[in-house]
């Protein structure tokens, strides 16, 4: 990653855009469409766990995609006409947005810590294949990302603005 500390809240938005929401853009449904085929195909085998995975993953993507409208729509157009035109309102305005981003982020991580525990850390069953393997890495991999997306906007973005205050 690089350093975001010194740089101005537009780069930050920008980053964040570019490396994390573009990554969720592209890969949400792909994940989406394996979570759903491995839950068809291994039905009788594994079930249970998948159940509960297709399940929560449905409810994870539903947040996350709401969280990249309400940034992209609304509160990263706010702060980007903040750093422009500084005014308390629009503090005010922004901060009541961040508080709601990150009530989705929080709900974001303990979906993400339950999709851990019911798959017991992402065990393969030895009935598993090339592609419930490939499903279990996408999970994971859309794990780290999260981690990372989350901590940028919680300890840099959000943390910057609401020491504006
Ligand atoms: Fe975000």
């Amino acid at each position: 990653m690089t350093n975001l500390e010194n740089k101005t809240y537009s780069d930050i938005i920008e980053y964040i855009l570019k490396d994390h929401h573009a990554y969720l853009k592209r890969e949400l449904p792909e994940i989406e469409r394996l979570v759903f085929t491995i839950y068809k195909v291994h039905f009788f085998d594994s079930g249970d766990v998948l159940e509960m995975v297709h399940k929560l993953y449905g409810q994870l993507k539903a947040i996350l995609e709401s969280h990249i409208i309400k940034e992209e729509r609304a509160l990263f157009f706010d702060i980007r006409d903040y750093e422009k035109k500084p005014s308390k309102e629009l503090l005010e305005k922004i901060l009541d947005g961040i508080n709601r981003v990150e009530k989705d982020n929080e709900e974001t991580l303990k979906i993400i810590r339950e999709l851990r525990e019911c798959t017991n850390d992402y065990e393969l069953p030895p009935s598993s294949c090339s592609t419930f393997e490939s499903t279990y890495d996408k999970l994971q991999d859309l794990e780290r990302d999260l981690n990372k997306h989350i901590e940028i906007e919680s300890n840099i973005l959000f943390h910057r603005l609401k020491n504006e205050k």
